[in-house]
């Protein structure tokens, strides 16, 4: 059976629907960004992320089917982000995607967001090479998903009697066990704060990561962070406290980051806008801050990776677009001789497209959501 499936996302501050066929065919893939509504905050407002996501739901879901010149007829089923996320964001999509099942008569398959993260690599996998196993990321794996919201390393597996694997479908069903995750700040979330910090804007994972590019990454020394009980943990909000002391006992940072506030007020968004308005030093901080966090991501990952003997490591989530992670663990990885997969940046950051992606297996093994299912705000994987 192709089906085509219509995935609903609306977790955190993306609302984004997708149509995919096939579990691997992008037929269109749309993502309404809500940093606008955030941005003055420097992070996610929970109320105001719902009511953009009521506003949003049915342009974005109209939109997706238009791009895909489908209507709903055409569509086998929908799959939809149950959790986990901001329960009024997630209860916004659920609810839609519930209700729609319900009117047009076709199944529902709740999608757990994180598997979704997960499911972007074998897309993206399926983008490059159609079909080519050769592209494939093999089983078992190490999954790092890294974004605003999360920081988490799974062990993935192929699960026992799990539909796929086919030809025409080279996508295992999974079975994850949590490794580790963060015990404070998500990694997105840290350079979030740290941007806010700095007056560099919001979101500030993408602009550290360009004005990284211009700044001496050995300039400022963290400490790594320990977590004592499970090597496989992260922690981020030492470092974060570490960048706001080290601001704090210069009194240089003042007059510049005054400046920037300014120019943010004005409508600076752009790496480009705000290189000319940063120091040395500034620059330097950034560059040592991305480097510690990126450090301790592909440290902790492929060690991960190398105690239980994976055959690759898959990295996935907002973070996964930093150029930085993306080179340090290509070039680890190559080292140990272990491939490493990451999505696209559309597909790396929140999509439908993935959740849809994370549907199809499911629909193949015939599991439906019945009314009594809901969203979840704190839905685990694993
Ligand atoms: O996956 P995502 O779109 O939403 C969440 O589930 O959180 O991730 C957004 C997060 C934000 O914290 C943003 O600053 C970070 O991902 N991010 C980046 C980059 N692009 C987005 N962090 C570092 N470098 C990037 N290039
Ligand atoms: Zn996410």
């Amino acid at each position: 059976m192709t089906a085509t499936i219509l995935g609903i996302e609306s977790s955190c501050d993306e609302t984004a629907a997708a149509v995919v066929r096939g579990g691997r065919e992008i037929l269109s893939s749309v993502v309404a960004s809500q940093d606008d509504v955030h941005r003055k905050y420097g992070g996610v407002v929970p109320e105001l992320a719902s009511r953009e996501h009521l506003r949003r739901i049915v342009p974005v879901v109209r939109e997706a089917l238009e791009r895909a010149k489908l209507d709903f007829g055409g569509i086998t089923a929908i799959g939809v982000t149950q959790g986990p996320g901001l329960i009024g964001s997630l209860l916004v999509g659920y609810t839609y995607g519930q209700t729609l099942a319900k009117a047009l008569g076709k199944p529902l398959v709740p999608v757990n967001h994180l598997e979704g993260h997960v499911y972007a690599v074998f897309l993206e996998a399926q983008q490059a090479g159609a079909g080519a196993r050769g592209r494939m990321p093999e089983l078992p794996a190490v999954c790092l998903i890294v974004s605003g919201g999360h920081t988490v390393l799974y062990d993935v597996r192929a699960a026992d009697g799990g539909a796929g694997g086919s030809a025409e479908y080279p996508v295992f069903r999974c079975a994850y066990s949590r490794i580790g995750s963060t015990r404070d700040d998500a990694a997105g979330e840290a350079y979030d704060k740290v941007a806010k910090l700095l007056a560099l804007g919001y979101p500030g994972g993408p602009v550290i990561d360009q004005l990284a590019r211009h700044g001496n990454a050995g300039a400022v020394q963290f400490t790594a962070p320990r977590t004592r009980g499970n090597p496989f943990d992260f922690s981020f909000s030492g470092t974060k406290t570490a960048v706001l002391r080290h601001i704090r006992g210069r009194a240089e940072f003042g007059p510049e980051i005054a400046v920037r506030t300014e120019a943010l007020r004005a409508g600076a968004r752009r790496a480009e806008d705000l290189l000319p308005l940063c120091s040395r030093l500034t620059l330097d901080l950034v560059a040592s801050f991305q480097l510690a966090v990126v450090a301790d991501l592909v440290q902790r990952t492929l060690a991960a990776a190398e105690e239980r003997a994976v055959r690759s490591v898959l990295v996935s989530g907002g973070v996964a677009a930093n150029s930085e992670l993306r080179a340090t663990f290509e070039q680890e990885a190559a080292a140990r001789a272990l491939p490493v997969f990451f999505p696209s940046r559309p597909l790396s950051t929140d999509n439908a497209a993935m959740i849809a992606a994370a549907a199809y297996p499911r629909i193949l093994a015939g599991e439906f959501a019945g009314d009594d299912v809901g969203a979840h705000a704190n839905l685990p994987l694993a």
